[in-house]
């Protein structure tokens, strides 16, 4: 099969490429591309940069000219509800756009006309995953990641997305790549591990454990590649 892994920052996919072996690079809009055959499946891995416009392009060209026929989603989340710690895996079970804001037309926050308010991830990655967690013995939480264009290090602000959205972590991406693989009817899964907890400490927490919480979320992500299609 054709597996897309994406990150948005390079630490998230360097504990990849550090697994797969040898792979050849392609550099296209704005990306590089890394191709490799990995337990019997043709893998695509890039990162596109931070946000949601860098991560809709990166995903958009892994499907198109790559023609991934899945994408999983590696990187580090801010953590909002309390049950999650530093270094701690939550898989999205739906993710949203916390700063979507057309109100003044009378939609909800995330809301754009004739797209939908949360973007479900594909069920069948979601199971496997909770198979993997128990192999590997390791705590999966699975709750609703909101995406926006901003380092969210404000107790106040975490709290408004956590009440508008019943969000359990926030990010900057994952929300747009789903809109991507929902527009494309292509499965996707987002994976994050806790980096910080988006309050005061939030850029200090980041700073810290990006590498860590990345490496978590990478060995998880590959675990999942070995046993999809079995
Ligand atoms: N990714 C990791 N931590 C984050 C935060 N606090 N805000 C936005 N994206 C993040």
């Amino acid at each position: 099969m054709k597996i897309a892994i994406m990150g948005a920052m390079r630490e998230e996919i360097d504990p990849i490429l550090e697994s797969v072996g040898t792979y050849q690079t392609l550099e296209h809009a704005g990306n590089v591309f890394y191709t490799c055959t990995y337990k019997n499946h043709e893998l695509v891995i890039a990162y596109s940069k931070i946000g949601k416009v860098f991560s809709a392009i990166t995903a958009s060209v892994m499907l198109e000219r790559f023609g991934a026929e899945v994408l999983l989603f590696s990187g580090v989340a801010g953590g909002i509800s309390k049950e999650l710690k530093i270094g701690d895996l939550i898989m999205a079970s739906a993710l949203c756009q916390h700063d979507v804001d057309i109100v003044a037309f009378g939609h909800p926050y995330g809301f754009i006309p004739e797209g939908t308010l949360m973007i479900e991830s594909d069920a069948n990655l979601r199971s496997l995953a909770s198979e993997v967690a128990i192999d590997m013995g390791v705590d999966l939480y699975e709750g609703i990641i909101a995406t926006g264009d901003q380092f969210v290090a404000s107790g106040e602000r975490k709290s408004w997305i956590q009440q508008t959205f019943n969000a359990d972590a926030l990010e900057m991406e994952g929300a747009s790549v789903a809109c991507v693989c929902q527009n494309f009817g292509i499965p996707f899964f987002v994976l994050r591990a806790i980096s910080d907890t988006a309050d005061g400490g939030a850029s200090d927490d980041f700073d810290a454990f990006l590498k860590t919480s990345a490496a978590e979320s990478a060995k998880f992500i590959l675990e999942m590649v070995k046993r999809i299609g079995d």
